[in-house]
């Protein structure tokens, strides 16, 4: 039976910045992703009777449960996509086993849609030109496009148009998860009640975060870290703050909160340090905390 193995890393935003609700509802962003080493992974292979179907494997303790497997499931809805332009009939079923929180601000469920579109296009043989499969995955969602590309890159129009950015360094990151994922249209929605009197300026990178990342100083990329919309998820769960705190406080070089959260982010040197402050953390009984480096390649076969 032919299988074909993809692996999709999370992304976190180093910055986001973001601006006044558009028109059709999406917020334009400055962004700078980095892809980071906790990995989804889908496994495609035929389809039952025709059909699209897909299971979900991976420990509860990421929220495994609350991932659906119906028609609305982005790695279910990918393959759809990419079947219906290449006039593909024969279905498929994916098995995706979760590594990336569910609902955590890491694009798990983009990895997943990513990583299925290269599965599938590689089970189906339809070799799809890299510039296609980058206009199904802004189709299929914001953060979709940056996790085909990985490493680290700006992020602009609403997270969806990428394009490189200069960064020298590897990093380790610790990753304090919470019991409770967040609804990321909830957290944009509070942002926009922050700023209902005075809208937010177009969003830029800044220039700081950009000339620390060219400069590899790690001081100065944990100042630099920045996350417009964590005022708001702050807002809907203030014990975030706590723990954000207690993370500088176990000398990490920089804390923040994982795109719309609850994921909180923190920056260290190595992966001993990454250890490090992930036993602090855990000594205030704080968890799930697991730690990655950073940055690492986009979706990728692994079993072809
Ligand atoms: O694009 P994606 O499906 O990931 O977006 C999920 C939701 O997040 C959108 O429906 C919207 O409410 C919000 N969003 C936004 N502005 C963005 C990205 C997402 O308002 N740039």
């Amino acid at each position: 039976m032919r299988e074909v193995t993809v692996s999709s890393p999370a992304k976190i935003n180093l910055s986001l910045l973001v601006g006044p609700r558009r028109p059709d509802g999406f917020h334009p962003l400055a962004t700078v992703y980095q892809a980071i080493g906790l990995y989804d992974q889908v496994v495609a292979g035929p389809g039952v009777d025709g059909e699209f179907s897909v299971a979900v494997a991976g420990d509860e303790r990421l929220s495994v449960s609350q991932v659906p497997t119906d028609d609305s499931n982005l790695a279910m809805r990918a393959a759809r996509l990419l079947a219906a332009r290449h006039g593909v009939e024969e279905g498929v079923h994916l098995t995706i086993t979760k590594g990336i929180p569910v609902a955590g601000g890491m694009a798990g469920g983009s990895a997943d849609a990513a990583a299925a579109l290269v599965a599938c296009d590689v089970l189906w043989g339809t070799r799809t030109p890299r510039k296609e499969l980058m206009a199904m995955a802004a189709e299929l969602g914001s953060d979709v496009p940056f996790s085909l590309v990985g490493g680290t890159a700006i992020g602009t129009g609403r997270g969806e148009i990428i394009a490189p950015a200069m960064a020298r360094g590897s990093y380790w990151w610790v990753v304090l998860e919470s019991g409770t994922g967040m609804s990321t249209p909830e957290v944009y929605r509070e942002f926009d009640r922050i700023h209902g009197d005075e809208p937010p300026p177009e969003p830029a990178v800044p220039p700081e975060l950009m000339a620390a990342l060219r400069s590899g100083d790690i001081e100065r990329l944990g100042a630099a870290l920045s996350n417009d919309l964590q005022p708001a998820a702050l807002r809907l769960r203030p014990e975030l703050a706590q723990s954000l705190g207690y993370g500088l406080e176990g000398s990490a070089h920089g804390a923040v909160l994982s795109g719309s959260g609850p994921s909180c982010l923190f920056l260290t040197e190595s992966e001993l340090h990454a250890i490090q402050v992930a036993g602090w953390l855990k000594g205030y009984g704080l968890g799930p905390v697991s730690y990655a480096p950073g940055p690492v390649a986009g979706a990728r076969v692994v079993k072809p």
